[in-house]
């Protein structure tokens, strides 16, 4: 069978090529046909004489290119993340695709990154870096604080959650979870409370919960209004969890002392690629990068090897699933 791999860059085929040596050997009966760009509507036809797709975090698989990648014999869709904001689950049931996901494949990759964001900030390790190396020592502007004793609120405590507050609880922090669904490993780590109270309480709130219709803008004016004066906002998750306009405001009365955000609303258009050359149009995400307070990466929570090897490996398993015709762990709840 073909696959048609979309949104792949060097390190993706890298690992991707590794796994399928390994469930498959050399030339065996998949190949992968790798594309760099998106799927979208239009490059949907790059999936032609192809059984299966395998897409990325900005890929989009609603109605119109379901059914367009199912008119041309597609049967199975292949993620290689976790998140499946971008899938319209009913229209996937509906064409009869099989759709597997990557649920959990390193949860300390996102973890273990969402602690080098507050460090970073918190500690303001990033401006040091560019002052030390033009030979700048001066300290004034430099001064932290320790995360020893401070409240750190989880807003969804799944798997990623769960080893934020483990790692968290290292440092000596008071851990608060906000819920609905808690695993429940952490009532020994922190303390469940509403999401009003979390964010009233916290130094430090950090997103680890889905984006579905109902969490997109959670964190809108009214929410970054009940947060302690001056507390930290760190988005690994998924950029629409946030309002990014009313960070911005936040931001500029100075009620929102510090912001990590390893994604972004409009991430589709700018992340996963080289735009230093170009002009950026996005007024609000350029606005974000003046502030000094602020901390911006490409969405890079998930990129460690450890990671990686297990994206590749699980879809190689997931896909295995499909061609037996086998119950699949893995696949996305709501879709065949
Ligand atoms: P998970 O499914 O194990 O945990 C998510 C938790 O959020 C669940 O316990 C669920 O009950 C909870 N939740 C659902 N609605 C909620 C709400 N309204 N308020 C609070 N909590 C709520 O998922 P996991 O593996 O922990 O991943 C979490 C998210 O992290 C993913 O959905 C994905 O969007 C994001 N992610 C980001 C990556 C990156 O590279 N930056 C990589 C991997 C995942």
């Amino acid at each position: 069978m073909d696959i048609a791999v979309f949104s792949t860059q060097p390190y993706d085929r890298r690992f991707l090529d590794e796994a399928l040596r390994h469930h498959h050997g050399d030339g065996g009966a998949v190949a992968l046909r790798y594309h760099e760009a998106r799927l979208t509507l239009e490059t949907a036809a790059l999936a032609r004489r192809c059984g299966a797709v395998c897409v990325f975090v900005n890929d989009a698989l609603d109605a119109a290119v379901l059914e367009a990648l199912a008119a041309q014999g597609v049967r199975a869709v292949l993620l290689r993340c976790a998140g499946y904001n971008q899938l319209d689950v009913e229209a996937a049931r509906r064409l009869g695709l099989f759709v597997a996901r990557v649920p959990s494949y390193s949860p300390e990759a996102v973890a273990e990154f969402t602690l080098a964001l507050v460090l970073t900030l918190n500690r303001h390790t990033h401006r040091a870096y560019a002052r030390v190396r033009e030979g700048n020592f001066a300290l004034d502007g430099l001064l932290g604080s320790n995360l020893h004793g401070k409240t750190v609120g989880l807003v969804g405590v799944g798997q990623i959650g769960l080893a934020a507050a483990r790692i968290f609880r290292g440092f000596g922090c008071r851990v608060l979870g906000a819920d609905p669904a808690p695993l429940p490993e952490f009532a020994a780590l922190g303390e469940l409370v509403p999401l009003p109270r979390l964010l009233a309480e916290s130094d430090i709130v950090s997103l680890h919960c889905p984006l579905f219709p109902e969490t997109r803008h959670l964190i809108d004016a009214a929410a970054l209004e009940r947060m302690r004066p001056g507390a930290m906002l760190v988005n690994t998750s998924r950029g629409a969890l946030v309002d990014t306009a009313a960070l911005v405001s936040a931001l500029k009365t100075r009620h929102l002392g510090a912001l990590a955000i390893d994604v972004y609303e409009q991430e589709a258009e700018l992340f996963f690629q080289d735009r230093s050359s170009d002009i950026i149009p996005d007024d609000v995400f350029q606005r974000l990068l003046t502030f000094p307070n602020v901390l911006v990466t490409g969405h890079q929570g998930f990129f460690t090897i450890e990671a990686m090897r297990e994206i590749a490996d699980a879809t190689f398993r997931n896909l295995a699933c499909h061609l037996a015709g086998a119950p699949c762990a893995h696949r996305v709840p709501g879709t065949c």
